[in-house]
């Protein structure tokens, strides 16, 4: 009996679930004003769990992070930086620009010393790709003419141009000692644990900073870095050519020449958003535009489930989602919006699924206290709580925002160039130059477990060897699939 309703259930859910009985009162997005309306709320509740500009608190920063001994919360460093990037789109969507003073200080205050993103304090976990992921939320504010910085500060491009130079600097470094050909190392300092694997993380966030650069600026030369990075990817297979799946990352020790093949989408979603800024850059090249394509097509079969977002690593088992995990859903629905303006043949397939995702995820905020916090189970059609210590609420505040703002991409402007931007930019070469390839100047060390982006964290470090091959074999799964 039991059984039977289970196979029921799964069936059911097999079949992909896009209309949700349940009528969320609280969020409505069937108009634009009522999109709009729902974003600051969720903008609102998201914000109350930054603590960033209260008195004797760390600009920029999440509460964590989760290895400190003073816990305060589970965010990493890196996830402060995906904070900031979701509240400089909610200003690009809504035109609310109550939170843009909390945004502009969290994104300078982490810049660090040399307006690299290499704060001496985030030296512990210091990877490529967080560093990125700040770098990405200063790119994405030049692009959609985020209000400037103060005279005097960094402004929004140097930032992510310093982040450019000095990752383009390690790259060539592992060019000339021929680890793997190439690439860039999940981790930064070399003391860090994690700094022998290669990850499409770090080296697919770079190729995207790469390929916005180059579109925003109008240089070749950060086109020919993106192009040496998607090449290098298809080379030690991180990137299928031909089925458009981005496998995880490889060891050095093995000269990545065995990947690891679990799927994550934020890895996809770093790959498919760069490649459509280069089939724009390219004035719609075939190449771009085959290569855009495909990778399109793979991230919306893997992601989605019934046309609504699914983190297919980890969903499948609810305790296997990390905190950084649960705020995968919210680059896939910001990033495809942005696709779907560079590459407007895109654009009728994407905002249909973009709607459908968004109307599931906001149908399932009735949690908590406040009977509108969101999960982020949304093929589930009910509030299912992450709980336990993965989260308390960011990620899937963030996502669930992050969906909503998607659906409003029909009317706002597509990234910017530096020809149409209103912003001062400069794009300093010399940017991020007192910058070495150890970390910020602060101690490197091994001793706090490496955050990543996640995906990486959990399949790299094994901390525990059953979530390891749960996660591989899923991603074996999903290859297949
Ligand atoms: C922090 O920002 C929030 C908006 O998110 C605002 O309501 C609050 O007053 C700010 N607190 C301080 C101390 O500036
Ligand atoms: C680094 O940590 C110190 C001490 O907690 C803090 O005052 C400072 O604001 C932090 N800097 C950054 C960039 O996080
Ligand atoms: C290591 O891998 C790279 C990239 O696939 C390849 O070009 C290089 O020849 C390999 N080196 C050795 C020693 O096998
Ligand atoms: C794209 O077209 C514009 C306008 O014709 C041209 O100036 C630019 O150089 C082209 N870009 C590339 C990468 O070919
Ligand atoms: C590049 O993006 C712009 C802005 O959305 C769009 O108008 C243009 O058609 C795109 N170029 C190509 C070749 O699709
Ligand atoms: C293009 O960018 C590179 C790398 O930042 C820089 O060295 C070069 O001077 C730039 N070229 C132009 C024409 O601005
Ligand atoms: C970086 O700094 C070094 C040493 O100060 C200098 O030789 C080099 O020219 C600088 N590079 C750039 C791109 O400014
Ligand atoms: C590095 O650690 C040493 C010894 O603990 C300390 O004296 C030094 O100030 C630290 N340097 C930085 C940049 O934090």
């Amino acid at each position: 009996m039991v059984t039977t309703l289970v196979s029921a259930l799964a069936a059911f859910m097999a079949l992909g679930v896009s209309v949700f009985p349940v009528v969320n009162a609280e969020y409505d997005i069937s108009t634009r004003q009522a999109a709009i309306d729902s974003s600051r709320t969720l903008a609102y509740d998201l914000m109350t769990i930054y603590k960033g500009n209260q008195s004797g608190q760390i600009p920029g920063l999440l509460p964590g992070p989760p290895s400190s001994r003073t816990t305060e919360g589970v965010y990493w460093w890196w996830q402060g930086g995906a904070l900031m990037g979701t509240m400089v789109d909610y200003y690009h969507y809504t035109g609310d620009d109550t939170y843009n003073h909390v945004v502009t200080e969290g994104l300078l205050w982490q810049a660090g010393p040399n307006n690299d993103y290499m704060p001496p304090n985030a030296t512990a976990e210091l990877s490529n790709d967080d560093q990125c992921q700040w770098a990405i939320s200063a790119m994405l504010a030049a692009e959609n003419g985020f209000p400037n910085p103060p005279k005097g500060s960094a402004q929004w491009l140097d930032l992510a141009n310093a982040v450019y130079q000095s990752q383009v600097r390690r790259w060539d470094q592992e060019e000339k000692s021929d680890v793997c050909g190439g690439g860039l190392r999940w981790q930064v300092p070399p003391t860090n644990v994690g700094y022998d694997y290669k990850n499409s993380a770090s080296t697919g966030c770079f190729f995207n900073l790469a390929s916005r650069l180059a579109r925003y600026t109008g240089n070749a030369t950060y086109a020919a870095s993106a192009e040496k990075a998607w090449d290098w990817l298809v080379a030690v297979k991180l990137v299928d050519a031909t089925t458009g799946a981005v496998a995880d990352g490889a060891r050095t020790s093995t000269n990545c020449s065995t990947v690891n093949t679990a799927q994550f989408s934020l890895n996809a979603g770093y790959i498919l958003e760069g490649s459509a800024f280069l089939y724009n850059y390219t004035n719609g090249t075939e190449t771009w535009k085959d290569r855009t394509n495909t990778l399109a097509t793979a991230i919306l079969k893997t992601f989605f489930k019934g046309e609504v977002a699914y983190e297919v690593a980890c969903e499948p088992k609810h305790e296997m989602c990390t905190s950084d995990m649960l705020m995968y859903k919210g680059f896939l629905h910001r990033w495809l919006a942005v696709v779907s303006q560079l590459m407007p043949t895109l654009e009728a397939t994407f905002s249909s699924m973009l709607q459908k995702s968004a109307a599931a995820a906001v149908a399932q905020c009735t949690g908590g206290k406040s009977g509108r916090e969101c999960g982020f189970y949304w093929t589930e059609g009910k509030y299912v709580s992450t709980g336990g210590t993965a989260s308390s609420g960011a990620g899937e505040q963030m996502d669930v925002l992050a969906a909503v703002l998607s659906t409003l991409v029909g009317g706002v402007s597509a990234p910017a160039t530096a020809n149409s931007a209103t912003g001062t930019v400069s794009g300093n070469p010399a940017a991020g130059n007192g910058t070495t390839t150890t970390g910020g100047g602060g101690n490197a060390t091994s001793t706090a477990p490496p955050s990543s982006t996640s995906s990486s964290a959990a399949v790299y470090m094994g901390a525990s060897g059953v979530l390891m091959s749960a996660l591989v074999g899923l991603g074996a799964l999903a290859v297949a699939a």
